[in-house]
């Protein structure tokens, strides 16, 4: 990045932020990767460990089905746990846990391998083999951590469901992955209450065929349901004779599936999101080390679930890779009270703390008083994800938190790109609300409805314009509807479904989503699967969701019912809707507002104009209304 004079609210990167980072500065990065893609991507892949060497970096000749080091053998779990066995970080901690009620494990990365490595024999002696679907239910524990390297490391293809996602939600990708064993926890911690994880489980499976068996692991240890001969105890096979400590990692071809991540669209159900075991893994590896310049020193915090792409990334996989220690929290962050996560800084000194704007946004709304009993001076770099992050709220993170010393890493990336695509580097100046700008040899654009680049500081589609390690691969089982949805509004650029801004020093700033996602507290969810789990109660005929504003949450649900003829509109109904979409999709999907409607505003071929919802609730002119049915 040029040395010229940015314009609008700046903060450079202190002496002391410069004096030991591994890239000092950006440009000689970007010049490396722009003169050289597939040697730059090449020499980052040479850090890691492969079995059998690539023929080429990138296959694009059947795009947008691209491919990353082809014919080369890999696995990301011998490059997570193998690798360190032969160096001081077999005794080095990989994993610090604390439970919501002050449990605490840690686990070396001896500890993790031997783990992992029985738990992969368990798995095997349950006919779990190499492209098998397992499915993975839990809340914030290690044994999430373990289950998906021990699926990744036998070949089988994780697909984690995030705990807070409930019956309904749980079952349409128990049935869409076709999973024949199911990893679930017996319950969860949540500000002090048990979640019933199993119970929702057992409700999932009388709707799913495929699962075959139940492995428990047991947290909260409250009486369960067992069904003899499906379910069994996680602790009781890894007692077994046949959970060895050792089991050889397949050798995996680099475009082999790793996993699978559902995740919310346009239309219609999830969409399976697959990524890989080697592009992937080299993505996620070259963008930590990088953007949050991890090393051995670090206690690396990244406070997203692993249920999501972030936790994927960047809680399991980019830190092991990188042999760094990870920490991982199992509660809310105000619970018991607002200081938790202040507290748990100061205890394990953490260095690095990611997490998402709308965390942020909640723990200010508490004052300065309570970060302020806390010795936070470990920190040296924090992270925003998932969402916007307003100017206020980035400012206080800088000052309050990092005491103004640590520069903010906002990262905007997505389930897709498996990896950080704009983000700064801690070397580069930043503005507050703005991820900088694409990572280096990305390269990105924001164009108008024709096809054409928009001015600076006008607002357009954001796209992606070069193929990147860590890159979906495809929707699962769904190549029509991967090419459909990324790659036909223009074709030969990935479509990312953002709207954003470029200004005149070329940062990028992202606007919002264009299409029908939302962002719940930093949680994608879409309209449909709402809409969906309305519908699905008996007395409701039709349903429509929208995203409003909300000062804490990002966007907040809105809802517009039409009830069955006879049916009469209530507080009571009301509650009981809104109770339902918890259970069949999750807490997170609960409407904040229900409102009984005669009908909706429809296009002529009967597509709910959700634009229309959100300008009359807004307050807003609804714009062209021409194909407005009525
Ligand atoms: O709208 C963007 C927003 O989150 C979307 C992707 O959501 P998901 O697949 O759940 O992944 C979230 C974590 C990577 C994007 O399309 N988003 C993500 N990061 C940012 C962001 N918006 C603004 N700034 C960010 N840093």
């Amino acid at each position: 990045m040029s040395d010229k004079k940015l314009s609008g609210e700046v903060f450079y990167p202190s002496e002391n932020t410069l004096k030991d980072l591994r890239v000092k500065k950006w440009d000689d990065l970007q010049k490396a990767a722009s003169e050289d893609y597939e040697g730059f991507w090449s020499n980052i892949a040479s850090e890691l460990h492969w079995f059998r060497k690539w023929k080429k970096v990138i296959d694009d000749s059947k795009k947008p089905f691209y491919k990353w080091f082809t014919e080369a053998k890999t696995n990301i779990v011998y490059n997570c746990l193998d690798v360190h066995m032969e160096t001081f970080r077999k005794n080095k901690l990989a994993l610090i846990w604390e439970g919501e009620n002050g449990d605490f494990k840690a686990f070396s990365y001896y500890a993790l391998h031997r783990e992992t490595n029985k738990f992969a024999n368990v798995l095997k002696s349950m006919g779990v083999r190499k492209g098998d679907r397992v499915t993975i239910y839990m809340g914030r524990v290690p044994e999430i951590v373990i289950a998906m390297l021990a699926c990744a490391r036998i070949g089988a293809i994780h697909s984690v469901v995030y705990g807070g996602f409930s019956v309904e939600a749980l079952h349409e990708r128990l049935e869409d992955s076709h999973s024949k064993l199911l990893i679930v926890a017996d319950g969860a911690y949540q500000r002090g209450k048990i979640v019933n994880l199993k119970s929702i489980a057992d409700e999932a499976l009388q709707r799913a065929a495929s699962v075959e068996h139940v492995l428990v692991v047991k947290r909260t240890g409250h009486e369960i349901n067992m069904e003899f001969g499906r379910d069994m105890w996680y602790h009781e096979l890894m007692n077994m004779p046949f959970a060895k400590s050792k089991c050889e990692a397949e050798e995996m071809d680099s475009e082999d599936p790793l996993f699978m991540l559902y995740t919310s669209g346009t239309t219609g159900k999830p969409k399976a999101i697959l990524h890989t075991h080697g592009g992937y893994m080299v993505g996620v590896y070259a963008t930590l080390r990088y953007v949050f310049d991890i090393n051995d020193e670090d206690r690396y915090w990244c406070a997203a679930d692993p249920g999501w792409i972030t936790g994927h990334s960047y809680i399991v996989y980019g830190p092991l890779l990188n042999g760094a220690t990870s920490f991982l929290y199992e509660g809310a962050p105000n619970f018991p009270y607002p200081n938790r996560w202040w507290q748990m800084i100061e205890k394990y000194g953490i260095t690095i703390l990611y997490t998402a704007p709308t965390a942020i946004r909640g723990l200010m709304r508490f004052g300065d008083a309570w970060p302020g009993r806390h010795d936070l001076s470990s920190l040296r770099l924090l992270g925003s994800v998932g969402e916007p992050i307003n100017p206020e709220a980035w400012r206080w993170y800088h000052s309050v938190i990092g005491g103004g010393r640590c520069p903010i890493m906002d990262t905007w990336w997505q389930t897709e790109t498996g990896m950080f695509m704009i983000t700064p580097m801690p070397s580069v100046p930043l503005k507050p609300g703005s991820g900088t700008r694409p990572f280096p040899g990305i390269e990105m654009d924001i164009l108008d409805e024709e096809g054409k680049p928009v001015k600076d500081n006008e607002e357009g589609f954001l796209v992606i314009k070069t193929p990147w390690p860590a890159m979906i691969r495809t929707i699962y089982n769904d190549d029509d509807r991967y090419v459909e949805q990324y790659w036909s509004k223009y074709p030969g650029y990935y479509l990312t479904g953002d709207s954003a801004r470029r200004d005149e020093d070329g940062y990028f700033w992202i606007i919002g989503r264009v299409d029908d996602v939302l962002k719940v507290s930093g949680y994608r969810l879409g309209t449909a699967e709402i809409e969906s789990a309305l519908v699905s109660h008996n007395a409701v005929s039709e349903a429509a969701a929208i995203g409003l504003p909300h000062d804490v949450k990002g966007n907040a649900i809105y809802t517009y019912v039409i009830l069955r003829a006879g049916v009469q509109g209530s507080k009571e109904l009301m509650e009981e809707l809104r109770n339902h979409v918890g259970h069949e999709v999750g807490p997170i999907a609960k409407p904040e507002s229900i409102e009984f409607v005669e009908s909706l505003p429809k296009t002529r071929s009967g597509k709910i104009m959700r634009r229309v919802l959100k300008a009359k609730a807004l307050g807003e002119d609804p714009g062209n209304l021409s194909t407005l049915e009525d």
